[in-house]
């Protein structure tokens, strides 16, 4: 008898049930889009297995499959072999435990700030806190991402930093267990991004929330990982490289700029992105003003 529970459990630690122990398991993902002239593959063999409270970013060219990989993260994509599971479930559809930041910021218009982010809390707490604690919970979200001063107001009243960051504290108010973001700080003006990172970064420290976020900025993809995942250019689009960023946290932007380790890092994306996965496109052919419009323009004149 002792001998046959001896074998099952041996049986029991197989690798598969090792990777069923690991947080967030993005496993062995294709994504095949059906195109009428046939499938696309868009993403072949994606496999990355997450920890809690990790930050990793997602880089890649345009168009490689990265914002793919978030959608099906967030359960809006269903991919076609493969899956996710968070926590040893399955993620088929999305739900409030995986906030997702878009890059426009889809805020409700006619809302103000604070009922933005009421709308998200009652979504997700409407059972657990009283009117009070909710109010609270809101206020205290909209001073984390310090926009508090402007709770009233719609969001065309604000600038398209502070919107962004009110879909941040949007996003953090409903406690996701995973925040998922897609660009999030890509149209903003180099000065509020680079507040909007320290942000991120001092919000993430004292939450310790699991993050996905997709950059093109290799700055901000050292400067605020744990870990950079770097994508091969599609299609059958996979991971290439991952690279293990070990700085010290709390990190600052100004001494990293001399920081040896940090410049190494730096240099192995760029390498990465602009040697091993170079993308060769033919930007005067595609730039170039139509010869009409150039002729009217000269005869014009
Ligand atoms: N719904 C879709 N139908 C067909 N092709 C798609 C669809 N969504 C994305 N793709 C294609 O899949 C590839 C990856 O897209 P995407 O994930 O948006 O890339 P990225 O976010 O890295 O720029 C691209 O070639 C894109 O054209
Ligand atoms: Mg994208």
């Amino acid at each position: 008898m002792n001998t046959t529970n001896i074998t099952n459990t041996s049986q029991l630690i197989e690798p598969e049930s090792i990777a069923n122990n690991v947080f967030l398991n993005i496993s062995q993902v294709d994504m095949v889009f059906p195109t009428p002239t046939g499938g696309f593959t868009a993403l072949k063999e994606v496999d990355l297995q997450i920890d809690k409270g990790e930050f990793i970013s997602l880089i890649g060219h345009s168009g490689c499959g990265k914002s793919t990989v978030l959608n099906i993260v967030a359960g809006l994509y269903q991919a076609s072999k493969g899956g996710i599971l968070l926590n040893n479930k399955e993620v088929n559809e999305p739900g409030p435990e995986r906030a997702v930041v878009f890059q426009n910021h889809s805020l409700l218009p006619w809302l103000t700030c604070y009922q933005n982010v009421e709308l998200a809390v009652k979504q997700v707490f409407n059972k657990t806190m009283s009117k009070g604690e909710m109010k609270e919970w809101i206020e205290y979200n909209l001073k984390l991402v310090h926009m508090d001063h402007a709770m009233f107001k719609r969001p065309d009243e604000i600038s398209g930093g502070m919107k962004q960051r009110i879909g941040i504290a949007r996003a953090l108010a409903m406690q996701p267990e995973v925040l998922l973001m897609d660009e999030p700080f890509g149209a903003l003006d180099a000065l509020t991004r680079a507040h909007m990172q320290d942000s991120l970064m001092e919000i993430q420290s004292e939450l310790n929330n699991t993050v996905i976020m997709i950059t093109h900025d290799v700055d901000e993809a050292v400067l605020l990982s744990d870990r950079i995942v770097m994508m091969t250019n599609g299609p059958e689009a996979t991971i290439g490289e991952i690279l293990d960023v070990k700085l010290e946290r709390p990190r600052s932007r100004l001494s990293l700029a001399k920081d040896p380790e940090y410049n190494r890092l730096r240099s192995e994306v760029l390498t990465f992105l602009y040697e091993k996965q170079r993308k060769v496109e033919n930007i005067s052919s595609k730039t170039a003003a139509p010869q009409t419009a150039l002729k009217k323009r000269v005869n014009e004149k």
